[in-house]
C-alpha cells in the first residue's frame, strides 16, 4: 500500500472552507445551522460526494460520509471532527480532522487500499457551544450522553429551540434517533491541532492522546440594584457587576489553588446589564467554564465557587443564581486506537508524544460508546480559538498520513 496525501488539495479545501465565515479574514466566525454554516456544510457533504462516499445526514445534523468496506454489516472504523467555528476563530479547530479525515480516506481509495470494515468520515454538529450554550451535542446524542427531549428544548439567544433551527436548516427526523446503536463503530479516531503548546515546546510533530479532560459549565445571573451613577452613595449600592468582578477573581483564585497545573477556570461572557455609563449595573450573566484531568478535583473546585457566590450575596446582598449546564466525566482513549496510532508512527519513523487533551472535543462523548483516540499536531503558540491559530501544512499532512494508516490498520484488510 503506497499512501500519499494531496498536501496542496488539502490546503486549498482548508482555506476555502475558511472563507465560509462571518469573520473578515483571517478570522473564521461560523456558527452553526446560520446561513453561512449551512454553505459550508453543503460545500463539505460535496467534497464526500466527489470522494466517491455515501452521504447521510442525521436529525441533529451530524453528517456520516461512507466508503462501504469488504463486509458492511460489520462495525465501522470512524474519524471525523467539527466544522462549526466560535466567534473570531481560526481555519484549523475542528476541520483539520474533518478534512484531513477526508484527504486519508481519499488516499486510501487511491492506494488500492480496501477496507473491510466500512471507513466512514463523521462532521459532528454544534461541537462549540456558542449557540445553544453547551457543546458537542452531536456526539452527546450519538452517545446517549444528553436525551432527544433535553436537546430539542435548548434555546438558542434569540429564544428559537434547537427543535426550531434544525428544521429550519432542513433537518426532519426524531432527535431520538440519533443515538448510535451499540457497537456501530469498531474504532474512532479524531485529527485535531493541539490547541496547546507542549507540542511545540518539546519539537515534536505529533501527539497520541492519552485522556480527555473533564470539562464543566455554568451559566451565572447576578442581580443587583441600578440607579443613577451621580446620585446612589456608595454605601447605598448593590452593584451586580462589581459582585461579578469579585467572583471572577475567585474563580481565577479557586483555579490556581487547586494543587494542579491541569485545573483551569475561566469566565468568557460578562454581560452587563443595562450597560450606560451614568448607570450602576444592575444585572450581570456571566458563563463559567471549569475543566481538570481529575474530576473530583473539579468538583472539589466548583464547590468553592458556589461558596464564593454565597458569601459575596450575602455581603454585597445581591442575588447570584447558577445554573449548571454540563459537567462531565473525563475519557480514557482506548489502548487498541492508541497503539494502531503509535505503530502507524513507529512505521514512518515519527516522534510523538502521549499526552492529555485540556480541551474537549465529540471524541470524549464517542469514547462512551466506542474505542475512541485522538492524534493532536501542533499549533503555532499553542493558540487556537482566535484568527492567528495556524498548523504547518508539513504537519497537517503528517497528521493525515498517520491517521490514514491508523484508520487501515483498524480497518483490517481484506
Ligand atoms: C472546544 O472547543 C473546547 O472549548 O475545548
Ligand atoms: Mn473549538
Ligand atoms: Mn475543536
Amino acid at each position: 500500500m503506497k499512501l500519499e496525501i494531496d498536501q496542496q488539495r488539502l490546503l486549498s479545501e482548508i482555506e476555502t472552507l475558511a472563507a465560509f465565515s462571518d469573520a473578515e479574514p483571517p478570522a473564521v466566525t461560523r456558527i452553526v445551522f446560520t446561513p453561512t454554516d449551512l454553505k459550508a456544510r453543503a460545500w463539505v457533504i460535496s467534497r464526500c460526494e466527489e470522494a466517491g462516499l455515501t452521504v447521510r445526514q442525521d436529525a441533529i445534523g451530524n453528517i456520516f460520509a461512507r466508503w462501504n468496506g469488504a463486509d458492511p454489516a460489520a462495525p465501522a472504523v470512524g474519524t471525523g471532527s467539527h466544522i462549526d467555528a466560535i466567534p473570531n476563530a481560526g481555519k484549523y479547530d475542528g476541520v483539520v480532522g474533518v478534512l484531513g479525515g477526508l484527504e486519508a480516506i481519499r488516499a486510501l481509495r487511491r492506494s488500492g487500499f480496501r477496507p473491510k470494515n466500512s471507513l466512514e468520515l463523521l462532521v459532528f454538529a454544534t461541537e462549540e457551544p456558542t449557540r445553544f450554550g453547551i457543546g458537542c451535542l452531536g456526539s452527546r446524542l450519538l452517545s446517549g450522553t444528553l436525551s432527544a427531549e433535553v436537546a430539542g428544548r435548548l434555546k438558542d439567544r434569540d429564544g428559537e429551540s434547537m427543535d426550531e433551527v434544525r428544521r429550519k436548516a432542513g433537518l426532519s427526523g426524531d432527535l431520538q434517533d440519533v443515538k448510535l446503536p451499540k457497537g456501530y463503530y469498531k474504532g474512532f479516531v479524531e485529527l485535531h491541532i493541539e490547541q496547546g503548546p507542549l507540542l511545540e515546546r518539546a519539537r515534536t510533530s505529533l501527539g497520541i492522546v492519552r485522556s480527555i479532560a473533564a470539562p464543566a459549565s455554568l451559566r451565572i445571573a447576578i442581580e443587583g440594584a441600578g440607579g443613577h451613577a451621580g446620585g446612589v452613595l456608595m454605601p447605598d449600592r448593590k452593584d451586580a457587576l462589581c459582585a461579578a468582578a469579585e467572583l471572577i477573581l475567585e474563580v481565577e483564585n479557586a483555579a490556581r489553588s487547586s494543587g494542579a497545573a491541569d485545573t483551569v477556570a475561566t469566565v468568557g461572557v460578562c454581560e452587563v446589564f443595562p450597560g450606560a455609563v451614568n448607570s450602576i449595573p444592575s444585572r450581570v450573566g456571566m458563563t463559567l467554564d471549569i475543566r481538570d484531568t481529575d474530576q473530583a478535583r473539579r468538583d472539589g473546585v466548583m464547590q468553592t465557587i458556589e461558596r464564593a457566590e454565597q458569601n459575596i450575596s450575602a455581603k454585597r446582598q445581591v442575588s447570584i443564581q447558577s445554573e449548571l449546564l454540563n459537567a462531565d466525566a473525563p475519557a480514557d482513549c482506548a489502548p487498541e486506537v492508541r497503539a494502531a496510532l503509535a505503530d502507524s508512527c513507529h512505521e514512518h519513523g515519527f516522534q510523538f508524544l502521549e499526552m492529555v487533551s485540556r480541551a474537549y472535543h465529540d471524541s470524549l462523548f464517542l469514547s462512551r460508546i466506542a474505542p475512541t483516540g485522538m492524534l493532536f499536531i501542533p499549533c503555532r503558540n499553542g493558540y487556537s480559538h482566535r484568527p492567528d491559530e495556524y498548523a504547518a501544512p508539513e504537519d497537517i499532512a503528517r497528521g493525515a498520513i498517520v491517521l490514514a494508516e491508523s484508520l487501515a490498520k483498524l480497518s483490517a484488510l481484506s
